[in-house]
């Protein structure tokens, strides 16, 4: 016997639905629905004898890009996802936001199985604040660091530097310690003055393997002599649509926090992975519009992995756990994904961390006009 008749003699399927954490529904080709199980019967407030018969979109928000994925899903042959669409009636109540996985059944042609994963409200705003908002936040503070800090802190250097020459020999190693450490100051405003810099990126279509072939040659280079990389690569990805520098430093910073996490561990490893994920979409801030975010591109290393009340924290400003951090690193990552309209995400657990970056493809209509 197959497994799955196996299991069917034990189990009954409807039980196994029922028991799963998110909503199950089988819809035909013309979107009546046929089966719900008891999480979907949650998440709509309505019972099954209500749901059945019905056409999907009567219980969905008006203008719900849900039915059009059911659409590609048929058309395509392919399941789809699509991410963070709001769900919210009277009937389900307010907020109510999930993660959509439509896939066409094989055994049964024309009907569709979508899967619906309820966004929890930290995650939500925890997904939705950190990228955005922390890189905003701290723009405003870093135009006006770099004036009125920058300023005055080289009259401080060329006041101390002056006293290294005149001051007795016991203290010239103070003066030098000022100088010293204005230094290090006008580093840490020097790299925030990268998030003033308001203007669109120049696009341009970047291979992001060798992107990811720079970044591992300057890390095995330099900070990351002693740790094990791993490239896992799909081949025949198009190319992003970015800046080939700021994404250089996008995953710069990545793999150092990486290869910092490592370096306490007995297995050192880094994995560099991209994938093509067609299905991926996502609503830019403030827009209907859902951008197609196909190329995803991951940092996974074998660190201890993150603390849950610092990951809510991590890609804000000033956030660090190391003595000699700034805490800059994950802010500025942030950053520059969001000006390039992509996403990304944290994955940790004690065994290990991956940052997950999503990406639009480099379209030759659209972006060699000069779009941003
Ligand atoms: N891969 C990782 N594994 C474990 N912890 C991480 C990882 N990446 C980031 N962190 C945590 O997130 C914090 C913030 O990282 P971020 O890169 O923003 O700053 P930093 O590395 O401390 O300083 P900087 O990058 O500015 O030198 C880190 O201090 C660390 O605690
Ligand atoms: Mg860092």
């Amino acid at each position: 016997m197959k497994f799955v008749e196996q299991l069917a003699a034990k189990f009954d399927p409807g039980d196994i639905l029922d028991s799963l954490p998110g909503a199950v529904i089988i819809v035909d080709r013309e979107n009546v629905i046929e089966y719900v199980n008891s999480t979907a019967e949650n998440i709509f407030r309505s019972s099954a004898t209500y749901m059945l018969g019905k056409l999907l979109p009567s219980l969905l928000p008006y203008g719900s890009p849900i039915p059009e994925l059911v659409d590609r899903a048929l058309s395509t042959h392919s399941p789809v996802n699509d991410y963070r669409i709001d769900i919210s009636s009277p009937r389900t109540g307010e907020g109510k936001i999930v993660d959509v996985h439509v896939a066409p059944m094989t055994q049964n042609s024309g009907k569709v199985l979508l899967s619906l994963r309820e966004r929890s409200m930290a995650e939500r705003i925890n997904r939705q604040l950190t990228h955005r908002g922390a890189a905003r936040s701290v723009t405003g503070l870093a135009a006006m660091l770099a004036h009125e800090i920058k300023n005055p802190l080289s009259g401080i250097r060329g006041a101390a530097q002056l006293l290294e020459t005149v001051v007795p020999d016991g203290d010239r190693e103070l003066a030098q310690l000022i100088r010293d450490e204005t230094d290090r100051i006008v580093k840490i405003v020097d790299r925030m003055e990268i998030f003033s810099d308001q203007t669109p990126i120049e696009r341009e279509p970047v291979n992001m393997h060798s992107v990811l072939g720079r970044v591992r040659q300057i890390a095995e280079n330099g900070f990351a002599q002693n740790v094990e990389f791993r490239e896992q690569y799909d081949p025949s990805l198009p190319h992003v649509s970015g800046s080939t520098d700021q994404l250089i430093q996008v995953f710069l910073n990545l793999v150092k926090n990486a290869s910092e996490a490592v370096s306490e561990q007995t297995k050192r490893r880094i994995t560099l992975t991209s994938a093509y994920r067609p299905g991926i979409r996502f609503a830019r801030s403030g827009s209907q519009e859902r951008a197609a975010l196909p190329l995803e591109f991951c940092v996974t290393d074998t660190g201890p992995g993150i603390s849950e009340e610092l990951q809510a924290h991590i890609f804000e400003p000033f956030v660090t756990s190391r003595i000699n951090g700034s805490g800059l690193g994950l802010a500025l990552v942030a950053k520059v994904i969001e000006q390039h309209g992509g996403i990304v995400e944290c994955d940790s657990h004690k065994k290990g961390t991956t940052f997950r970056i999503m990406l639009p493809a480099w379209l030759e209509e659209t972006d060699a006009e000069g779009g941003t």
